[in-house]
C-alpha cells in the first residue's frame, strides 16, 4: 500500500494530524493496534485547552464538544481546610473545557471514516525502514503482514510506541524524571465537589477532585507508586478523599458508585530528538508530563498542528525548512507545558517530611491566591499558550 504519510496511532496527535492533512488534500494511512471499540472507551484525560477546543472547531469535530463540553473559568485550590477559587478566565480570556478524552477520539473517528478515509484497527505497526527518498512501515493486521510505502512517518504511537525506538540511542536526547509518587484515579457517579475541578493540598498527599459532566466526578488521591489497586477497596478509597479534602467552608464530600479504578505513575520525560529524516515523534511518543495541570492530550495536538503545517509547507510549496525545524518548532511549548506541570506537581503534592518544604509550598499557594499577577501567569499557561507558530 502507498500514502504520502503514514501515521503510526489513532490517539489524539494521529487523528488530529490524520484530519489536518486530509484538510489539506494530503493522503494518509492511519494503522492502530486496539480496535476501534477499545480507543473509544479508554478512560484518560478530559481536560482541553482553548486553542485545542478552538483547532477542534476548525477541524470540523466541534458539533458534539460544543454541546457537550463544560468551560471552565478556572480551578479550585484548597488547603489549610480552605477553598480559593482561581479565575484565569477574568485575567487571560479563554477557557479550559471538560471533554473526555475518548470522546474527541470518537468524534475524530467518525470524521476520519466518513470524509477522510479509513484507519486501519487492529493493525499493529512492528518495524519502520527510512530511506532518504522514503519510509516502509511493517505492519501486522488481522489479515496478516502488510506494509506501507509511504513518504514519510508520523509515529503517534504513545509512549510505549515503536516510533521513537527507531531512533538510534546514541542520536536521542532524552532528559527525564520520576516522581515517587503515583495517582490512583477513579471515576464516580457523584456530584462534583466545586463547580471546577479541584486540587486539595493535605498534608498525607494531594487529592484533586475533578469531573465527566455534572453527574460523574474523576477524583484522584496521591499513592506511593508501588500501590497495589487491590489494596484500596472503594470505603478506603472514600474515606481517603474525604479526609484529604476535609474544609471549613463546604459540606463533606459525597460517596457513590465508583465504576473506574486506575493507577498511573508520575514522570516527567522529553526526547528533544523529535525528528529522525523522514520519521516524526509527536504526541506520548516524544514526551510525557506528570498529570498534574492536564497537558498531555494537549500536547499532543499541539505537535499534530506543527507537523501539519511543515507537511503543508513542503507538498504545497515545496519548502523543507519547517520539516526540518520541527523538534526546534514544538520545543518551547512542551518545555513551558512540563514547567507548568512540574510546579502544579511539586505545590500540591507532599513529597517529603521536610517542613521546610512544607512551608514553601504553602507561601506558593498563599501568593497565587493572593495576587492577580501570580494568577495571570498561571492562567496563560492552564488556559492554553498560543499553538507553536514558526511561519
Ligand atoms: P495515545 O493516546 O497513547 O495514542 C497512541 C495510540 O497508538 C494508541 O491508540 C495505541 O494503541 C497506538 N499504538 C501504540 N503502539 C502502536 C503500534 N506499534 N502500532 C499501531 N498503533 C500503536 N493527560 C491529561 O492531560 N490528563 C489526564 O488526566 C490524563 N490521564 C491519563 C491516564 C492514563 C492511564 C494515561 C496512560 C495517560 C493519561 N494522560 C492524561 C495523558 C494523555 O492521555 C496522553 O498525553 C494522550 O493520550 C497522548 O496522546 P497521543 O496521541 O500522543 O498518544
Ligand atoms: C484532570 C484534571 C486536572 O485538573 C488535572 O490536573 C489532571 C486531570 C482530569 O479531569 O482528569
Amino acid at each position: 500500500m502507498r500514502t504520502r504519510v503514514a501515521i503510526i496511532g489513532a490517539g489524539p496527535a494521529g487523528l488530529t494530524l490524520a484530519r489536518q492533512l486530509a484538510l489539506q488534500g494530503i493522503d494518509s494511512v492511519v494503522v492502530e493496534h486496539r480496535d476501534r471499540t477499545y480507543i473509544e472507551t479508554r478512560t484518560r484525560a478530559g481536560i482541553l485547552e482553548q486553542p485545542t477546543v478552538t483547532l477542534m472547531h476548525e477541524l470540523g469535530a466541534g458539533t458534539r464538544l460544543a454541546a457537550e463540553g463544560m468551560d471552565h473559568d478556572g480551578f479550585y485550590l484548597r488547603f489549610d481546610r480552605t477553598t480559593h477559587h482561581l479565575d484565569f478566565h477574568r485575567l487571560v480570556g479563554g477557557h479550559a473545557t471538560v471533554y473526555p478524552q475518548q470522546e474527541l477520539v470518537k468524534d475524530l473517528v467518525a470524521l476520519r471514516l466518513e470524509a477522510d478515509g479509513p484507519i486501519l484497527f487492529e493493525t499493529k505497526a512492528v518495524g519502520i525502514d527510512t530511506k532518504p527518498d522514503g519510509v516502509v512501515v511493517h505492519a501486522e493486521g488481522p489479515g496478516g503482514p502488510l506494509t506501507i510505502e509511504a513518504d514519510f512517518v508520523a509515529a503517534c504511537d504513545g509512549f510505549h510506541g515503536i516510533g521513537r525506538t527507531h531512533i538510534p540511542e546514541s542520536e536521542r536526547v532524552e532528559v527525564t524524571r520520576t516522581y515517587p509518587v503515583a495517582w490512583l484515579g477513579i471515576l464516580a457517579r457523584t456530584a462534583p465537589a466545586t463547580p471546577e475541578g479541584m486540587y486539595c493540598a493535605h498534608e498525607d498527599g494531594m487529592s484533586l477532585h475533578s469531573m465527566r459532566g455534572p453527574h460523574i466526578t474523576r477524583q484522584y488521591l496521591q499513592v506511593p507508586p508501588d500501590t497495589d489497586l487491590e489494596d484500596w477497596p472503594d470505603e478506603r478509597i472514600w474515606d481517603e478523599l474525604t479526609r484529604r479534602s476535609e474544609s471549613v467552608d463546604h459540606p463533606e464530600l459525597e460517596r457513590g458508585e465508583i465504576f473506574d479504578k486506575s493507577l498511573a505513575p508520575l514522570r516527567s520525560y522529553v526526547c528533544e530528538t523529535m525528528q529522525n529524516g523522514r520519521l516524526f515523534l509527536l504526541g506520548d511518543a516524544a514526551h510525557i508530563v506528570p498529570p498534574a495541570g492536564a497537558k498531555g492530550l494537549n500536547l499532543a495536538v499541539s505537535d499534530a498542528c506543527v507537523l501539519s503545517y511543515a507537511l503543508g509547507a513542503y507538498y504545497r510549496d515545496g519548502i523543507r525548512e519547517h520539516l526540518d525545524s520541527y523538534s526546534r518548532t514544538c520545543l518551547p511549548r512542551i518545555w513551558q507545558a512540563q514547567h507548568f506541570s512540574w510546579l502544579l506537581t511539586t505545590t500540591f503534592h507532599t513529597l517529603s517530611d521536610d517542613p521546610m518544604d512544607l512551608q514553601l509550598r504553602l507561601s506558593r499557594m498563599r501568593r497565587w491566591v493572593e495576587s492577580e499577577a501570580e494568577q495571570r501567569a498561571l492562567g496563560e499557561v492552564y488556559l492554553g499558550l498560543p499553538f507553536p507558530t514558526p511561519w
